[in-house]
């Protein structure tokens, strides 16, 4: 098994690939305590090796930690009461149908259920999203961002790449992460509070950290489509 680098430069077992992809699951309960300094410079090494369209890489990342994160958090969290949307892409579940409706719904339901909430408690649903806005928790959250080149689907195709090589690497060194849609719907906040670019266009965020363990809503069981359901073969 191959070793590499991982807290302090300490050598540990690298997961086979096969686990990583399955270990990775979306945390929405962290432990408070801090990714040390070296871990987070690993994983930002890893992501960074993400493809993109031409090697254009238009991905621009910030991560708050510390004061500058719960600057953030508060912010967001006055933005929702003041229902300040600042979204730079629509975005509504009531463009969802068929299938994709299903999965959406039965995502919610499973998510609900682990967090012991039921389906008519309109009020505890809207705290369990609100902790969207509290980043469940976690000690940091990367906020990713895209250059204005090309069109933004394309732009938006390569940061997707590299959200996905940023949580593949927090699994693999131990760590967790959850992609959050809902904190792109304040980009004009964030942008303000951590001095952004007004020409960058946020796409999501990734609350991470060390998740919390045996927490129901870290480990309820999702169903993914088989891969006969979305993947024909043509020969
Ligand atoms: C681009 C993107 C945005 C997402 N936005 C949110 C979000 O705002 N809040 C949340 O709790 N989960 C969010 N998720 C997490 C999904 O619900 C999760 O990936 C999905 O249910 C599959 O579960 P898994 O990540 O554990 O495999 C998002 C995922 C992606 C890829």
């Amino acid at each position: 098994m191959m070793k590499l680098k991982g807290e302090a430069g300490k050598m540990q077992e690298a997961m086979p690939f096969h686990d990583v992809v399955r270990v990775r699951k979306s945390a929405r309960s962290f432990l408070a305590d801090p990714v040390p300094e070296a871990l987070l410079q690993s994983v930002a090494e890893d992501a960074r090796h993400a493809p993109s369209n031409s090697n254009v890489q238009p991905w621009v990342v910030h991560i708050a930690s510390g004061a500058a994160r719960d600057r953030l958090s508060k912010a967001l969290l006055e933005a929702a009461a003041e229902e300040r949307m600042t979204p730079d892409f629509p975005f509504s579940y009531d463009d969802l149908y068929g299938v994709y409706r299903e999965r959406q719904q039965a995502q919610g339901a499973a998510y609900f259920e682990a967090a012991g909430i039921s389906r008519d408690a309109a009020e505890q649903r809207r705290f369990a999203i609100l902790r969207n806005l509290e980043f469940f928790g976690a000690p940091h959250v990367c906020l990713l961002f895209m250059a204005p080149v090309y069109e933004p689907v394309r732009v938006a195709g390569d940061v997707g790449m590299y959200g996905q090589t940023f949580l593949l690497s927090l699994a693999a060194h131990g760590l967790a992460g959850v992609p959050q849609t809902l904190l792109s719907l304040f980009a004009g906040t964030v942008r303000d509070v951590l001095g952004i670019d007004p020409s960058l266009r946020m796409l999501f965020g990734i609350s991470f950290g060390y998740p919390e363990p045996d927490n129901p809503v870290n480990i309820f069981p999702l169903g993914k489509a088989p891969v006969a359901e979305t993947v024909t073969f043509h020969r």
